[in-house]
């Protein structure tokens, strides 16, 4: 075998070992609840993939256009001699608008993602697409302590963070990223893209779509479980569902149970009751206000607000604190 087989081999089985703890933990509390990055292995980055294009879901193409728009004005935020560090960077279609609009020869770009193999191919295109742009990927899990790599000289540290990926945070847990950010960003800024709070029907059929991929997407987390850990439960057992919540400006997802059953998992018997759900993923929406507040408590200062004419959608200027 390969030493590059041998470690992928290593890699899968030390993650399947997390994914099973973590499913226990999730079907052994009350309410039963799953963090959302579990969607995220290779069929359910595809159907997000095919969510990004649906014609209910308004965050990306929305977020797109703004980008198209204004990449010039967001640059001239960032200033000249910039350590552009996005975080969560993925396929790196959005920062592709941002980059165009910099001086190439005056950026270094550090792209932080927990997917090494994704992150590196991105990265590749990305190379052969702007050549003489400085990258320096980083494979780490952005939200928990990570070192960047040093700015340079005269250089501000800005960050990027689209996709309004912050409203799957708990609400503590955007603190917590927003310090972090705050921390690592003194001196620069934080450019950010933020889900707005809008009609319920606009959200309801964002994440209920006529063509059922959200539903494809969401149950894909038990059929992973299946999968790559023989989870067992009956094929017609679970179906999607996604509501607002007011209370909470958010959109909740959860798997239901169609039916009493029983899910088995390394001989471990989880019951639920008719209607009982899993938890999956929460996806806040805000106001531009409240978000802002929430980024100065964090220690940024707001600046410039894009948005549509809808006002579905936002990319928000942070200005972070003074280096000390
Ligand atoms: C990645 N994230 C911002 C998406 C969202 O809208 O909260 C994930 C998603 N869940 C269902 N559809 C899309």
């Amino acid at each position: 075998m390969k030493p590059g087989i041998e470690w992928r081999q290593a890699r899968a089985e030390a993650d399947n070992a997390q994914f099973a703890a973590d499913l226990h933990a999730a079907l052994g509390r009350t309410p039963k609840a799953i963090s959302p990055k579990y969607f995220y292995d290779e069929a359910g980055s595809r159907l997000f993939e095919q969510i990004c294009d649906l014609p209910e879901y308004y965050p990306t193409r929305t977020e797109l256009a703004l980008l198209q728009a204004h990449a010039g004005d967001m640059a001239a935020q960032m200033g000249e001699q910039v350590q552009l560090v996005e975080y969560g960077a993925g396929a790196l279609r959005k920062v592709r608008l941002l980059l165009q609009a910099m001086p190439r020869d005056s950026v270094q770009f550090v792209p932080v993602d927990i997917s090494g193999p994704h992150l590196l191919g991105a990265c590749d295109a990305l190379a052969s697409d702007f050549p003489g742009l400085a990258i320096q990927p980083l494979v780490a899990d952005f939200t928990r302590p990570h070192t960047l790599p040093p700015c340079p000289a005269a250089t501000r540290r800005v960050g990027f963070f689209p996709g309004s990926s912050i409203g799957n945070f708990t609400p503590a847990e955007a603190d917590a990223f927003l310090r972090l950010a705050a921390a690592e960003l003194a001196g620069g800024g934080l450019l950010i893209g933020i889900d707005l709070v809008k009609d319920h029907a606009v959200l309801h059929a964002a994440y209920n779509d006529a063509a059922g991929v959200t539903a494809a997407f969401n149950l894909n987390v038990l059929e992973r479980a299946r999968r790559e850990l023989g989870a067992e439960f009956p094929d017609d057992g679970f179906e999607h569902l996604a509501f607002y919540n007011p209370a909470y400006r958010r959109i909740e997802m959860h798997l239901r149970a169609t039916r009493p059953l029983t899910l088995q998992l390394d001989g471990e018997r989880y019951h639920f009751l008719e209607g009982e759900t899993l938890h999956t993923e929460h996806s806040h929406k805000y106001t531009v206000t409240g978000f802002q507040a929430m980024a100065e408590r964090a220690g940024f200062k707001p600046g410039a607000v894009w948005t549509d004419a809808n006002g579905w959608f936002a990319l928000l200027w942070l200005q972070g604190p003074r280096p000390v």
